[in-house]
């Protein structure tokens, strides 16, 4: 059982990204003789990694703290996907170092996705840290600690073609209660051009299905009432049994967590434009519990650029794509990512994005400026070539029509009465409760009786651009909360 509980962080592929301590709450944590302070950026799956990290410190006897003054051990699990990211990393890094001037035997370790690139620079050069950890090497964590307590510098940045982490059960941090993330594969295969991902997280390895549905089937009993299943491209899921030579395909696994119970809600995140087959699409029909939601990031509406991006679909096939989730799921949730000024990407291609973006009617995108990452296929093969402030003008325009659809696909809700999985009070006031529709839309709504972990039927009375909001017409039965 989770120690620590408190708030949901969600924390998405965003720019003005901030770092998010862990909370310990219990006394027993308080009383620990060692304390680890652990600090979290980039995607969910990084987040889930730090709650893999807090287990493996935990059994070693660290308690947690969201002081870092008062930590002995701080770790820093850090992002590379743009520069931005890992220029905020840098910049805590230095501010740990003057905390360490005050406290030298406290201990500054990087974990994460920055730690192989940066490594030399971080031990040696610039002596930021004590540690460095890259994300398959984990495990090895109380023995490179025990090193650098010796005054060594510590390192492990070694990928690897196995490890999963899949006897290792999450402390889960900074939670709901109800709403959980499973890692069910690691690392990626696809070398999109402008990508660090493949370099920083290695080949991709699928996590047995067994210790997935016992994970979600932990998760369950413990109360929670939504698993989002994890991965870079989790329609390339695939494991064989090594005994019965048996395979289990994404779709498969999907239809196992959902058989759970049907009062266990199933997203996952992020499907890929070449990988998301109708098998999917017809197992999420087939089940009430299975989300009506797809996270599908395009990058760009131009064929030529997409090429260029080695993403292997074109603007037809992506449409395409689209197409057959409309028909198969006549009212699922749609979402993407965007790059806004790739190598070479002309007026046009431009275009082609924002009239891409008003054939799909996104109900959200995470939208970015393209940012060189060294070492990528795009920074040696091409010239990072259009101006900054083309890059933040054609950025400008693509979050601005994000807005008017998102605004549109909110208002339609409006009069629809929805189920909703209350999460718990709403941001602004103890008065509501929150919780989202199948379609991953956030609705506020009066309090009342509710509790979080309920589902509640809420007709939808108002929206803005970002939040529905509701009253409740009836309790879904059975109350599970
Ligand atoms: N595996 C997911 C995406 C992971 S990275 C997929 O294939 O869709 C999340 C998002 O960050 C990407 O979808 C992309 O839009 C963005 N991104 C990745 N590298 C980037 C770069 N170099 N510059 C700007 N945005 C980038
Ligand atoms: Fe990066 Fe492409 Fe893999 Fe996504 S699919 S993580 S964008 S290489
Ligand atoms: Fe960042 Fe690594 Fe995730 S680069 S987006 S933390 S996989």
């Amino acid at each position: 059982m989770s120690r620590f509980h408190g708030r949901l962080t969600t924390v998405a592929f965003d720019e003005s990204l901030q770092g998010t301590a862990l909370e310990p709450t219990s006394h027993e944590e308080m009383q620990r003789e060692k304390k680890c302070y652990i600090e979290s950026y980039g995607c969910q799956m990084n987040f889930n990694d730090s709650e893999i990290v807090a287990a493996i410190l935990q059994e070693r006897g660290y308690g947690l703290t969201t002081d870092a003054a008062k930590a002995d051990l701080v770790l820093i699990n850090t992002c590379a996907i743009r520069e931005k990211a890992e220029l905020t990393v840098r910049k805590r890094l230095q501010e740990f170092k003057s905390l360490k001037k005050h406290k030298p035997e406290m201990l500054v370790g990087v974990l994460g996705c920055m730690a192989e690139r940066l490594r030399h620079r971080l031990l040696e050069e610039e002596k930021l840290v004590d540690l460095v950890v890259g994300p398959d090497a984990y495990r090895s964590l109380p023995a490179l600690i025990a090193e650098a307590e010796s005054g060594q510098k510590a390192v492990n940045v070694l990928l690897s073609r196995e490890e999963t982490y899949a006897d290792i059960s999450p402390v889960r941090l900074n939670s709901n209660g109800v709403t959980a993330f499973v890692s069910i594969m690691r690392g990626c295969n696809n070398m999109c051009t402008f990508c660090v991902v493949p370099f920083t997280r290695g080949r991709e390895r699928s996590r047995p299905p067994e210790s997935i549905i016992r994970e979600c089937r932990e998760l369950f009993d413990q109360g929670y009432r939504e698993v989002t299943l994890l991965g870079q491209n989790v329609d390339s899921y695939y494991w064989i049994d090594p005994q019965s030579q048996q395979a289990t395909t994404f779709a498969q696994l999907l239809e196992q967590v959902a058989r759970i119970s049907p009062w266990l809600r199933v997203r996952f995140s992020t499907s890929h434009p070449k990988d998301i087959t109708d098998e999917v699409l017809l197992t999420m029909a087939r089940y009430p519990n299975i989300c009506k939601y797809i996270h599908l990031p395009v990058q760009s509406g131009s064929t030529r650029i997409l090429q260029l991006m080695n993403r292997t679909y074109t603007r037809e096939g992506y449409l395409k794509k689209v197409q057959r989730i409309r028909e198969i799921l006549p009212d699922c949730g749609l979402s993407t990512d965007i790059i806004a000024g790739f190598c070479t990407e002309t007026e046009a291609d431009h275009q082609e994005t924002l009239s891409l973006m008003d054939i799909c009617s996104y109900d959200m995108a995470y939208m970015f400026m393209y940012s060189e990452r060294p070492g990528t296929l795009a920074a040696r093969r091409y010239t990072d070539d259009v101006p900054p402030e083309v890059k933040k003008r054609r950025l400008q325009e693509i979050v601005e029509k994000e807005r008017i659809h998102a605004l549109k696909n909110m208002q339609k809700e409006v009069g629809k009465v929805r189920t909703v999985l209350i999460e718990g009070p709403s941001k602004r006031s103890e008065q509501d409760l929150c919780g989202r529709t199948d379609q991953n839309k956030m609705v506020v709504f009066p309090k009342k009786h509710y509790r979080k972990g309920q589902y509640v039927n809420v007709r939808i009375t108002g929206c803005t651009a970002a939040t529905l909001l509701g009253e409740v017409v009836e309790a879904c039965v059975p109350d599970m909360a």
